[in-house]
């Protein structure tokens, strides 16, 4: 008969790794001198190692408290400069996420938290507010990082398919289910499955997505066999959910069920002070997707660019630079602007020269308006020209005009035009 700790391994006694080894080592060397092992042996021994792991656990747990505590700053710098570094710094996966915003730096935050477990997490935000692209930076810093990320939008998908869609088929289950078709949770299988626009989801498609979350197992339409899936669930939208299950419209257990971790992600409006960023940052990725130079905005261009409410967030804002980059030559002004947001009075006066507009283009009322806005004009095309011909240098071009370089900076400033712009172009001729 062989000798089996008659301690209790998981008792009240302090717990220390001495007092761990210890235990761990009668368990081997009883192991040792055992030739063979009766059931209730066997099971004894698996209650003691399996308290020893609780002990281990329990211990990894508490060091890792007490090495927080200890590693706890006693102030942190929360300045949004710092909180992106300290995100690179952890070789944070960006995946092109722009911006500074304290909002936004907070999802990206809980996006890093969230990441490595395979909790589910709800985004929301408005429209064109990057949920998807979130949903690609949690996929991104997870250990799923190399497996699958499979987009599903609730909204594009027609009823009577939806469970097709999802879960798949088996040949004959409905009329032209012509061979077996594997479902988007079967792609996403080890991945990340991305429920897009999910408050569009009707009633049955949820209790059937409900169903799924809580057995990890599908069933393709037609067919009675179930399939594990292990799919790390996403799920966006930019509906109040909450506000759609007290109305009864969304059920409120799915939303309690995704939504453990919840990202909210700021709109543009909340995000002004980043506009300026946002247009040289697309700007320069635009110019770089045309193959060409980034087009240089006039004033009152840039000037609409800066205080448009941009319903569409950083989607639109992108689209917009896009289509700026893409329809202007060197200068883009009002006129490239989508004809529904342009201001009114430049569809009329778009092939008209700029001279004699005010900085929204629409016409001056006074001949004093008129003559300042003349001037105005006059300045920053002289600015412009200046600048490409001395390639962008502004010291150089304060040295030709004879001007004081800050008072140059000044002008150009007011005017919205960047030095930079005016770089690596041939100089020589005016634009
Ligand atoms: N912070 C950001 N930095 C850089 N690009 C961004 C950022 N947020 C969004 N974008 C870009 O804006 C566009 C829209 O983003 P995305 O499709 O993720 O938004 P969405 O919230 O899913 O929109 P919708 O609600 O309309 O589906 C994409 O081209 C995306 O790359
Ligand atoms: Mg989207």
């Amino acid at each position: 008969m062989i000798q089996i700790l008659d301690q209790p391994v998981h008792g009240g006694s302090a717990i220390s790794y001495a007092g761990l080894i210890e235990k761990i080592e009668i368990l081997r060397s009883t192991l040792r001198r055992t030739a063979s092992l009766e059931r209730p042996e066997i099971e004894k021994l698996l209650r003691q190692s399996n308290g020893l792991r609780d002990e281990v656990l329990q211990l990894s747990h508490k060091e890792r408290f007490v090495t927080a505590a200890a590693a706890e700053p006693t102030r942190v710098d929360r300045s949004p400069g710092h909180r992106r570094q300290a995100l690179l710094a952890r070789s944070f996966v960006f995946e092109g996420t722009f911006g500074d915003n304290p909002k936004l730096l907070e999802a990206l935050e809980i996006a890093e938290k969230a990441a490595p477990t395979d909790l589910p997490v709800l985004i929301d935000g408005e429209s064109g507010t990057g949920k998807e692209l979130m949903a690609k930076v949690i996929h991104a810093n997870g250990a799923r990082a190399d497996k699958p990320f499979i987009s599903v939008n609730c909204w594009a998908i027609p009823e009577n398919l939806l469970e097709s869609e999802l879960f798949g088929h088996i040949k004959g289950a409905f009329t032209g289910a012509s061979s077996d078709r594997k479902g988007k949770f079967e792609s996403a299988h080890k991945g990340t499955i991305f429920l897009d626009e999910i408050g569009e989801l009707p009633l049955a498609g949820q209790v059937k997505l409900l169903r799924v979350l809580e057995s990890r197992e599908i069933q393709r339409v037609g067919s009675d066999q179930t399939i594990a899936v292990d799919a790390r669930i996403v799920a966006a939208t930019n509906k109040n959910l909450r506000r759609l299950s007290e109305e009864g419209k969304f059920r409120e257990d799915l939303f309690y069920r995704l939504g453990v971790i919840h990202v909210t992600l700021p709109s543009l409006r909340e995000r002004k002070d980043e506009i300026p960023l946002l247009l040289e940052y697309f700007g320069d990725e635009a110019a770089e997707a045309l193959k060409r130079r980034p087009a240089i905005l006039t004033s009152r261009l840039r000037e609409f660019l800066l205080s448009y409410s941009y319903p569409g967030n950083i989607r639109e804002l992108r689209n917009v630079i896009y289509r700026i980059s893409c329809l202007a030559g060197d200068k883009a002004d009002l006129e490239h602007l989508p004809a529904d947001i342009r201001p009114a009075s430049v569809a009329s006066t778009a092939h008209h020269s700029a001279v004699g507009e005010d900085a929204h283009g629409s016409s001056p009322s006074s001949l004093g308006d008129a003559k300042r806005a003349a001037s105005d004009e006059a300045e920053r095309a002289f600015l412009e020209r200046g600048l490409h011909e001395v390639g962008g240098t502004v010291a150089e071009l304060a040295r030709r005009c004879d001007m004081n370089r800050s008072h140059l900076q000044v002008l150009l400033k007011k005017h919205g035009i960047r030095s930079k712009d005016f770089r690596n172009q041939t100089g020589g001729s005016p634009p």
